[in-house]
C-alpha cells in the first residue's frame, strides 16, 4: 500500500511517499526559509504563493525518489490542519485534485498527530500507551497516546510555544530565522548555568507550563546588560535559556509520565530537533527506565513524510474523507 502525503501547513512545501505504513520511499522538502528570513518570520501570504509553485515540482521529485508513478498510488493525504489557512488550502485542493483524477481515496491528517506517528517510520508500530511532548512553533502540548490510539490532552504552554520562544529570543539576540536552530548552534560554545532563567509553574500541580516570563526575564536582562554597557556572552545568554526550556518540558513530561504509569516518551515536533533537548530526555529516561522514541531530526521538522504515515494508518483504519474536507486551522490533537 503506497501514500503520498502532502505537507503545506506553514513553510514547508513537503511530500512523502510510505509504503505499508512503515517504510519510507520519499521524502522531499522545498524550503521557503529563503524567502522569509528577509521579514525574521512566515508571511502568511508569501507561504501560499510558494506552496503553489513548488507542490506539483516537489509531488514529481518525490515520485522519482520513490520510483513510482501516480496511478501506482493507493491513496493522497494531506494536512489539513492545524496551520496557516492559506496555505492549508494549497495542499488540500492539491491533494483533491489528485484523488480525483485518479480515483483515490483522500485522507485527512492532523499535522500534530502526523508529528508523533512519523516515529513508525524509524521505531516500527507505536505501542501505546505512552507520553509525547509535542513542541513545534506553533504548539507545545504535553499528551497521553491511549492503547486505543486516542490522544488524551495532559498539559502545554498557557502562553508562548517552545519554538516561538526559541525563535523571539533568537530574533532578540539577532540571530537569523529560523531561529531554533541557531540557537541551538550558539548554545553549544556557552554555559548553561551563567544565569539563572526563571523555571516557571514546576512546583504548581499538574502539567502546563509557561515560557512568557522566561522569554521577557531573557529580554530584561540583555537590556539591563546593554544600559551597564556590558557586552553580553550571547552563546551564555543561548545556552542558559536553553537550559531552561529544556528543564521545564523536561520535568512536566516526565512528571506527566510518572503519575500516569507510562514509561514509553515520545518527542516529536521541530523543537524535538534540539540537541540539549534530546540530550537531557535520553539520560532521564535511561535512568528512569523508560523507552525514549525520537525520531531523526530530519523527521521532527515539517516533512511529508510524517503526513504519509498518519494517512497510511486512517487508510488502514477505513477512515478516509471527502471531497468537501475543509481545513481547520486550529484543529487540535486531543479533544
Ligand atoms: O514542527 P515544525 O517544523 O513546524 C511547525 O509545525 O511549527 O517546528 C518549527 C519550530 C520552529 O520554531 C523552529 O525554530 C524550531 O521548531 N526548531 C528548533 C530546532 N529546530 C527547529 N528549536 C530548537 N532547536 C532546534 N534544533
Ligand atoms: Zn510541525
Amino acid at each position: 500500500m503506497l501514500v503520498l502525503g502532502i505537507e503545506t501547513s506553514c513553510d514547508e512545501t513537503a511530500v512523502g511517499i510510505v509504503e505499508d505504513r512503515m517504510h519510507l520511499r520519499a521524502n522531499v522538502i522545498a524550503s521557503q526559509v529563503e524567502l522569509h528570513a528577509p521579514y525574521g518570520g512566515v508571511v502568511p501570504e508569501v507561504a501560499a504563493r510558494a506552496h503553489l509553485e513548488q507542490l506539483l515540482p516537489t509531488i514529481d521529485t518525490a515520485l522519482v525518489q520513490a520510483g513510482c508513478r501516480l496511478s501506482d498510488m493507493d491513496g493522497i493525504a494531506v494536512t489539513a490542519g492545524p496551520g496557516l489557512v492559506g496555505a492549508l488550502l494549497v495542499g488540500v485542493s492539491g491533494a483533491k485534485g489528485l484523488a480525483l483524477a485518479h480515483d483515490l481515496p483522500l485522507l485527512g491528517v492532523n499535522h500534530l498527530r502526523a508529528h508523533v506517528e512519523v516515529a513508525q517510520l524509524e521505531f516500527g508500530e507505536l505501542q501505546p500507551p505512552l507520553v509525547a511532548l509535542v513542541v513545534s512553533g506553533g504548539h507545545t502540548s504535553i499528551v497521553a497516546m491511549g492503547e486505543d490510539g486516542v490522544f488524551r490532552h495532559l498539559g502545554g504552554t498557557i502562553d508562548d510555544a517552545a519554538g516561538e520562544a526559541f525563535d523571539k529570543i533568537a530574533r532578540f539576540i539577532g540571530l537569523p530565522y529560523p531561529g531554533g536552530p541557531e540557537i541551538d548552534r550558539l548554545a553549544r560554545d556557552g554555559d548553561p548555568t551563567a544565569f539563572a532563567f526563571p523555571r516557571a509553574m514546576l512546583h504548581e500541580p499538574g502539567y502546563d507550563l509557561s515560557l512568557s516570563g522566561l522569554k521577557t526575564a531573557v529580554i530584561r536582562e540583555l537590556r539591563r546588560l546593554d544600559a551597564a554597557g556590558i557586552d553580553p556572552n550571547l552563546a551564555d545568554v543561548a545556552a542558559s535559556f536553553q537550559e531552561a526550556i529544556v528543564d521545564v518540558q523536561l520535568i512536566k513530561t516526565l512528571q506527566a509520565a510518572a503519575d500516569e504509569g507510562l514509561d514509553q516518551v515520545v518527542l516529536a515536533g521541530g523543537v524535538a530537533a534540539n540537541t540539549r533537548l534530546r540530550e537531557r530526555f535520553a539520560a532521564e529516561c535511561e535512568t528512569n527506565g523508560q523507552r525514549l522514541i525520537v525520531p531523526s531530526i530530519p523527521l521532527c521538522t515539517d516533512n511529508g513524510a510524517m503526513v504519509a504515515a498518519s494517512g497510511a494508518n486512517l487508510m488502514a483504519a477505513g477512515v478516509t474523507a471527502d471531497l468537501d474536507l475543509a481545513v481547520d486551522p486550529n484543529l487540535p490533537l486531543a479533544g
